[in-house]
């Protein structure tokens, strides 16, 4: 017999969420896992540091801009730049230590060490060889590299060394206007940092609803970001603690430069399989470099699995976390389920985006009969009492059916909101049945019904 019945190799969102429900199902299930904390980039690195980030930032934003409208009279807080990063680790390690004491819970072995697959069914950590009838590979993403441009995690840093800085920069180059970029780049400019994007699309947030693109970047700007759009960066350099950063415009080819504090390259990421052997054992894998694998998350060789990061879709944590549900779902012999088309995407500036579904692009592309049902948040009496009335929420459904087809939110609470629409879309619900629902008086939500009013006989505050 097997020493264990399931072996996760990373303990991100995907790779412990699996063990657990692996667990759960009564396997006996190990993590390995290399970093001296679980959680993965998502707890130690990305989503929960960033976020408290973000929250530390927007709360100076509000004591600096709207107390006083408020009557809250006296001098905005300055920032202990030390203080809030630790503030920002607290939040990780209580995040980090929660994950350590559900595997305690669940009985999970924790495999310290970076963990190889020498042959299916084994898995290799330090000098120890482990048999697992199973195995899953969780490994996520790391940054992408930008050819001419050399990460220091000092000047030049990803959204790793950004979370770090010893201090907060005068200025700062952000290179690609994606989910990163404008999370970070938002903290920053917040803090007082004068934050110039640079976008090789001519819009922002690529993939997302024109809609939303067009108002998110007026938003941002209003905040104090600025954007040069349809332009390549050709590299960056550093001397003597400051970066220069040379782009190319793609309209007339002309180079220019820009000098900073520092660069922040958040120009996408790429799954991190590097030395876990798949290549020698014969993994068949996606042209861009993801584990390619059928539809139980299977590779071609037999009880080797993969989720998240490391296969193909969107790099996000609650799409890993799904798949690492189902995976174990299929791995204890059950049916696992993930629904690729109702996952939903949130960026959590202020305002926060959230997005599911088609977006309007899509349906003209695919000749699909829609329609739209919009609500501004300047109908919201909610949204306006917090200063809050920038932004909409923008309904699509079928023109014949009615059914939902995607919802598109810019404004407060987005990234809560959006998930009355992706339940509702999992039950195949048509806009009439939002529109139908009592929704609470005073509250954000009421957009979202107001939205599907407008599907319908049209919204009541508009
Ligand atoms: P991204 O793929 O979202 O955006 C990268 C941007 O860089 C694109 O707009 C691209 O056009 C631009 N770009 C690429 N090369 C360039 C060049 N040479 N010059 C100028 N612009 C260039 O990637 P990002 O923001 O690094 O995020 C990586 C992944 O992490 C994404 O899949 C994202 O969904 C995920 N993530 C999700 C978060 C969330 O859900 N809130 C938070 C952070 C990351």
């Amino acid at each position: 017999m097997a020493e264990f019945d399931v072996i996760v190799i990373g303990a991100g969102p995907g790779g412990y969420v699996c063990a657990i429900r692996c667990a759960q199902l009564g396997l006996k299930t190990a993590v390995v896992e290399g970093r001296e904390t679980l959680g993965g980039t998502c707890l130690n690195v990305g989503c929960i540091p960033s976020k408290a980030l973000l929250h530390a930032s927007h709360s100076l934003h509000e004591a600096e801009h709207n107390f006083a409208r408020m009557g809250l009279k006296g001098k905005a807080p300055s920032v202990d730049w030390p203080a809030m990063l630790a503030y920002k680790d607290e939040v990780v390690g209580q995040n980090t230590k929660g994950i350590e004491f559900l595997f305690k819970k669940n009985k999970i072995t924790w495999l310290k060490g970076w963990g190889s697959v020498p042959a299916p069914g084994k898995v290799k950590v330090g000098d120890e060889v482990h048999e697992a009838r199973n195995i899953v590979v969780a490994t996520g993403s790391e940054p992408s590299s930008l050819p001419g441009v050399t990460v220091d995690e000092k000047v030049i840093v990803t959204s790793t060394g950004a979370l770090v800085l010893p201090k907060i920069p005068k200025t700062m180059v952000v290179i690609g206007a994606g989910v990163i970029g404008l999370e970070l780049g938002s903290v920053y400019a917040r803090l007082g940092t004068k934050v110039t994007v640079v976008e090789y699309l001519d819009a922002i947030t690529p993939g997302m609803d024109g809609e939303v693109q067009k108002t998110f970047q007026r938003l941002l700007k209003k905040q104090g970001l600025d954007f040069i759009m349809g332009a390549a960066v050709q590299g960056a350099t550093v001397k003597g603690g400051k970066a220069k950063v040379t782009y190319r415009l793609r309209k007339d080819d002309s180079e220019a430069v820009l000098d900073a504090d520092c660069v922040l390259v958040a120009t996408g990421r790429k799954p991190f399989t590097d030395g876990l052997g798949l290549g020698a054992l014969g993994v068949e894998m996606e042209p861009r470099g993801q584990v390619r694998t059928d539809a139980h998350w299977q590779t071609n060789i037999k009880g080797i699995y993969a989720i998240g990061d490391a296969i193909a879709g969107p790099m996000l944590a609650h799409k890993a976390e799904d798949e690492g549900m189902a995976v174990a779902a299929v791995i204890a012999g059950r049916h696992g389920h993930v629904n690729y088309g109702v996952i939903p995407g949130v960026i959590y500036t202020t305002p926060e985006v959230a997005t599911v579904g088609k977006t309007e692009e899509q349906l003209k592309e695919e000749g699909r009969a829609y329609k739209v049902g919009k609500f501004a948040f300047m109908g919201n009496g909610r949204a306006k009492a917090v200063f809050q009335g920038d932004g909409f929420v923008k309904l699509l459904a079928d023109k014949e059916t009615d059914r939902i087809l995607g919802c598109h939110i810019i404004g407060p609470a987005a990234g809560e909101l959006i998930h009355e629409i992706c339940v509702g879309m999992e039950f195949g619900a048509a806009a009439e049945d939002i529109a139908l629902t009592c929704h609470a008086h005073p509250t954000f939500s009421e957009a979202v019904r107001e939205a599907a009013l407008a599907c319908g006989d049209g919204a009541i505050h508009s």
